[in-house]
């Protein structure tokens, strides 16, 4: 299918209430020039249900250089398990070095993680998303009731899309619980991210991520000294408008 004959809204409203890897697989039926972007969470779902389809499928990773320990050796693990190349993206080395030398390495305690998360991951994606015809996520409506609330299966990017470019985004998970997802991972003896043992659920960086208390939503733990409505570093909140309050 060639871009001009993707018909996104109708194809959003046609897959809303289909499995993730029948939207996977009109998504690869409908783009070669396509990547997954792994997060080094519990996202490799995605890996697992695309290497079914497609066996070479491309991902890549953005590495912030503040990543946990843990988080490297899972992207590795899922590298040599699926046996994919993951293509790792770095910042600009000056850009960090000048947010670094300037405000110290924890600026975004201050203020706030915008200026960090645009160096580290929003330049970086907005390098590599311009080289794709559409896009992979992970993203969930149940990861955040504040900001994710009404992620389509699949949309026009909103933030990456140019006059000259329109990038296609898939959310294949869009409208599977954090339970399902979990089932899934057992069922099918899927590799996960050690941290996933110590109380982490949502993985972000290391200095930004902290594991939840039994009942806590899984959000409360990325960035928590920012309100809510604000906990999205610029890969997916200008798609769509931000709603406020849960
Ligand atoms: S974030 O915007 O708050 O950091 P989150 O951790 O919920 O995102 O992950 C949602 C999806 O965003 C992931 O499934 C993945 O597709 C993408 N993503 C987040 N972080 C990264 C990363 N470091 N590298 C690649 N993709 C990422
Ligand atoms: Fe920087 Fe934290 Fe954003 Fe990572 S999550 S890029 S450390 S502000």
């Amino acid at each position: 299918m060639s871009k001009a004959q993707f018909d996104t809204s109708r194809l959003a409203a046609e897959y809303d209430s289909r499995q993730p890897p029948e939207v996977l697989k009109l998504a690869l039926d409908s783009f070669d020039n396509i990547a997954i972007s792994f997060s080094g969470a519990e996202d490799v779902v995605l890996i697992d249900m695309a290497t079914k389809i497609r066996p070479d499928i491309r991902v890549f990773s953005l590495d912030t250089g503040r990543l946990h320990a843990q988080t490297y050796q899972f992207i590795d693990k899922v590298r040599t398990h699926y046996q994919i190349s993951i293509d790792v993206l770095f910042p600009e080395s000056e850009a960090v070095q000048k947010l670094v030398n300037n405000k110290g390495l924890f600026s975004f305690y201050q203020d706030g993680h915008k200026e960090c998360c645009g160096i580290r991951k929003v330049i970086p994606l907005r390098r590599k998303l311009a080289t794709l015809d559409a896009w992979v996520t992970g993203q969930r409506k149940d990861q955040s009731p504040a900001t994710r609330a009404g992620v389509p299966v699949v949309e026009t990017d909103g933030a990456f899309s140019s006059t000259d470019h329109e990038l296609i985004k898939f959310n294949p998970l869009s409208n599977w619980s954090s339970t399902q997802v979990w089932d899934y991972i057992r069922t099918h003896n899927v590799p996960f991210n050690e941290l996933h043992n110590s109380g982490f659920i949502s993985i972000g960086c290391e200095p930004c991520t902290r594991p939840v208390l039994p009942n806590q939503h899984e959000r409360e733990g990325r960035w928590w000294w920012e309100d809510e409505t604000i906990k999205e570093c610029g890969l997916h909140s200008a798609s769509r408008p931000v709603t406020t309050g849960r």
